[in-house]
């Protein structure tokens, strides 16, 4: 069989990527923490062709992080010419993690379509060598990208049932970001006299990220997740030129989210790079919580969303 589909959710860190240690292979600077959503997925589909083609939400694009992707996995593996399409039910390049789940849905679909015969480690250390964050869309609900054996691969540290959060997204623009995350994360790197602070502080993050959800310890786990939101865009702002990602509506979201925390509301924001605020609240409080952020002036729609599965393969029939 020289053909399938995969689908793959994206998911959003809760203890932020922003760095690298080395760009060739591209290996982290930190662990990172994550949750992997439902509802929003991507749907990818490979199959042997003639060329390389590239299909993206119905038009047929050159993406150099796909091509460079091609490279690398064709210097492991024999693989032919491929024809990839792609598809999202969301804005991708606007802070939603759209490189997170085609990447990890483009693996799982290669690796199925030409038997290749990965294991789910070895799927997730591939996608992160497409883009870092799309190592934690492999797996489910909670998902830590970390360094073991020498390797940075990520794996399930909680599965979904066992803390069934939801997400509540307020979407404040529907535009691509203007820096994308590997140039962003570059620019910080060489310029932000925050940088040694920012990757020392994530790794205690992460593991008092860890430790708060092995105990299921929603309110730590909420102030570890917004500091490392809020350090993180302190590092963007601090870079040269500075990367701003937020826009007016995101401000008052996140102070419609501290307003539901002052009463009493069980959630908590986190933005990425892009001007989008993600509210993860306890699931008895989805809906009191999409109501106030949807009457934010400036939030164009909400989306709700519960914790999903990692990338798997679409069994036709
Ligand atoms: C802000 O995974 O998109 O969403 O590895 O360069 O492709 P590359 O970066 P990417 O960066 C994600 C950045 C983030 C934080 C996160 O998901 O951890």
């Amino acid at each position: 069989m020289n053909q399938a589909t995969a689908l793959a959710h994206p998911n959003i860190a809760l203890v932020k990527y922003w760095g690298k240690r080395a760009s060739e292979n591209n290996i982290p600077a930190t662990p990172s923490l994550s949750i992997t959503l439902d509802t929003l997925v991507t749907r990818t589909s490979v199959r042997e062709s003639e060329q390389d083609q590239i299909e993206i939400n119905g038009s047929v694009v050159s993406d150099t992080k796909i091509e460079d992707f091609l490279v690398r996995l064709r210097a492991a593996y024999s693989l032919p010419p491929l024809a990839i399409e792609s598809s999202s039910n969301f804005p991708t390049s606007a802070g939603l993690a759209s490189s997170a789940s085609g990447f990890a849905g483009l693996l799982t679909a290669i690796d199925t379509a030409f038997g290749l015969d990965m294991n789910a480690s070895e799927r997730s250390i591939w996608a992160r060598r497409g883009s870092g964050s799309a190592a934690r869309s492999i797996f489910g609900g909670f998902a830590s990208l970390e360094e073991e054996n020498g390797h940075w691969c990520a794996r399930g540290v909680l599965p979904r049932e066992a803390w069934p959060l939801k997400v509540v997204i307020a979407i404040t623009s529907e535009t691509a970001k203007s820096v994308g995350s590997t140039a962003g994360m570059e620019r910080s790197e060489k310029t932000s006299p925050y940088y040694g602070a920012w990757t020392e502080s994530t790794r205690l993050d992460h593991a008092a990220g860890l430790s708060a959800v092995s105990r299921q310890d929603f309110s730590r786990l909420g102030s570890i997740a917004e500091s490392s939101c809020l350090k993180m865009h302190a590092l963007m702002l601090s870079s040269q030129p500075p990367l701003f990602y937020w826009n007016g509506a995101t401000v008052e979201t996140i102070a419609a989210v501290r307003e539901l925390q002052g009463g009493g509301v069980r959630v908590f924001f986190t933005v990425d790079a892009g001007p989008q605020v993600k509210a993860i609240c306890q699931e008895n409080a989805a809906s009191v919580v999409a109501e106030r952020l949807a009457s934010v002036p400036g939030v164009l729609r909400t989306l709700v969303c519960g914790l999903g599965p990692g990338a798997y393969v679409d069994q036709p029939g």
